[in-house]
């Protein structure tokens, strides 16, 4: 593999990914950006592979973009150089990816969760988006994806101060899934993954692909693409199989076909 700043494996059809700078609580530097970004386009083009988990350690899963990194640039650097655009990548993995947060999940950390489908929190984890008390604001889609996510009253209040909340506020702000404790979170995460990469590969990608279409469209136009998918699904034979393994009370044995 290669990978300096994060780790990689398989486990069954789950394809695990662990961001690993912990001297610097996993900020997000280029390379780091490069490598998750590398690592999670091979999971999804793997068949084997039916989602994904990202996670940090149990102190961080990322205290933000890198800020040493970032603090010397120019804007022509940053504007010429597509500064973060490179995540843009990993809003368009077609599997699922399970986001497994412990500790801090500030700045581009939290607007990295923010990007994955499911987020799942440890009883530790605090989310935040800091930026503001950098002289800057959020780069990674933070006033975008948190604002959708929990709505204006919060997302200004966290944007706008730089405050951070805990699990249970993100939990009932609805950022967040699920809590479960920090020792069970990764075996929860992977146990989630696991579940989801045993359905149907075509339905679980267009179930993906419906849900995301909320976020970019019309009521209407929504709905209707919906049907669309929905109705293409009758032409797949896990949907012969899921249903009559549902008549005969047996479990389905989906093929992706
Ligand atoms: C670079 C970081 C870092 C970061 C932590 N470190 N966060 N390095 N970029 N975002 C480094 C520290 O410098 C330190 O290195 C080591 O990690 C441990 O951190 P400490 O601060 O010593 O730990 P602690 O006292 O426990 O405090 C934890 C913390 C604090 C509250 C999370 O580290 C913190 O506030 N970090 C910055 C959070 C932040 O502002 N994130 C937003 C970044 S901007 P040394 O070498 O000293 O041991 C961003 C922008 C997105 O994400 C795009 C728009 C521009």
């Amino acid at each position: 593999t290669g990978y300096e700043t994060i780790k990689v494996e398989r486990r069954g059809r789950v394809g695990l990914i662990t961001l690993d700078r912990p001297e610097a609580l996993n900020a997000l530097n280029t390379q780091l950006m490069d490598e998750v970004v590398a690592a999670a386009g091979e999971f999804d083009r793997d068949p084997e592979v039916g989602a994904l988990v990202l996670t940090g350690s149990e102190r961080a899963f990322a205290a933000g973009a890198d800020i040493k990194e970032m603090a010397s640039l120019e804007f022509a650097d940053a504007y010429l150089s597509g500064l973060f655009t490179g995540w843009e990548a990993f809003t368009r993995l077609r599997k699922p990816v399970v986001a497994a947060v412990a500790g801090y999940a500030l700045g581009g950390g939290c607007e990295l969760a923010m990007m994955c489908d499911i987020l799942l929190a440890a009883d530790t984890a605090r989310f935040g988006q800091p930026e503001i008390k950098l002289g800057v604001i959020p780069g990674m889609g933070g006033t975008q994806r948190l604002t959708r996510a929990i709505g204006k009253a919060k997302a200004m209040d966290l944007v706008l101060t730089g405050r951070m909340m805990d699990a249970e506020e993100a939990e009932r702000s609805g950022l967040v899934a699920r809590i479960v404790p920090v020792a069970d979170l990764l075996d929860e995460a992977v146990k989630l993954a696991a579940t989801i990469a045993e359905m149907s590969p075509v339905a679980t990608l267009m179930a993906k692909e419906a849900v995301n279409r909320a976020f970019e469209t019309t009521l209407a136009e929504g709905v209707y693409f919906e049907r669309r998918l929905f109705n293409g699904a009758f032409a797949t034979a896990d949907q012969k199989e899921g249903m009559a393994a549902f008549a005969e009370k047996r479990p389905p044995n989906f093929e992706g076909r």
